[in-house]
């Protein structure tokens, strides 16, 4: 049976780590810029290019999240998504989404989303922001999927010597139709 169960870390560190966090891609964005624009150009490549997306150095005392959801299907850690809540501009950041390979298309990724997505409304935020890498090209359509859209990027986020050939930060938002309204609302409609 799968379950959805806040993340443990001392129980669930070890297989959290053997999760499959990989992606195969035979398409890249490429940042195509002038001296004042930048576009994207979905390109295929050959070969396809896996990567594979750390994780460790983000499960210590100084992560940079704050809740964090695990999948479970029969003693297996098969999903994770990690999130915090920021509140002086009111925006979630999902800091970790990740499905194990083999169970990639069943609607794990989209049920974290619509997860993070509510406990950011309870929270008051008004939208959920990420950061993914322009050659990621399967995770990319899944957040349009899931009705993020893009809304920056940054060339020089990515250090060249570790990443893939014209590799760049792209950033995707998703806005919250709030029902909760923000106190500071609240009180100037008084
Ligand atoms: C991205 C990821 C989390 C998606 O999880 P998933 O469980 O496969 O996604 P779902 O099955 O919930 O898919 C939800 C929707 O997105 C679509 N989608 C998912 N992956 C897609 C892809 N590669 N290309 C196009 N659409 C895709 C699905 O078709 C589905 O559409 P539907 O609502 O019309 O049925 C998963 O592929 C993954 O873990 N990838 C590797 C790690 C990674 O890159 N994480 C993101 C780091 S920023």
């Amino acid at each position: 049976m799968r379950l959805m169960r806040p993340v443990d870390l001392t129980r669930d560190r070890r297989r959290l780590l053997a999760l499959d966090r990989s992606f195969v891609t035979e398409r890249v964005q490429r940042v195509v810029r002038t001296d004042v624009s930048f576009s994207l150009e979905d390109m295929p490549i050959d070969p396809p290019l896996r990567k594979d997306l750390p994780l460790e150095y983000d499960l210590g005392e100084a992560r940079t999240w704050e809740d964090g959801f695990v999948a479970e299907f029969d003693d297996e850690i098969i999903g994770f998504a990690a999130w915090s809540h920021e509140a002086w501009n009111r925006r979630t950041v999902l800091w970790h989404l990740y499905v194990a390979a083999r169970h990639r298309g069943n609607g794990i990724g989209g049920a974290f989303v619509s997860l993070v997505a509510d406990q950011a409304r309870v929270a008051g935020m008004r939208a959920v922001w990420l950061e993914t890498s322009s050659v990621n090209s399967p995770a990319i359509a899944f957040y349009r999927r899931q009705g993020f859209t893009l809304c920056g990027l940054d060339l020089s986020l990515y250090d060249p010597a570790g990443s893939a050939p014209g590799e760049a930060a792209l950033y995707f938002v998703l806005p919250l139709e709030s029902t909760i309204m923000p106190t500071a609302v609240r009180m100037e409609q008084k």
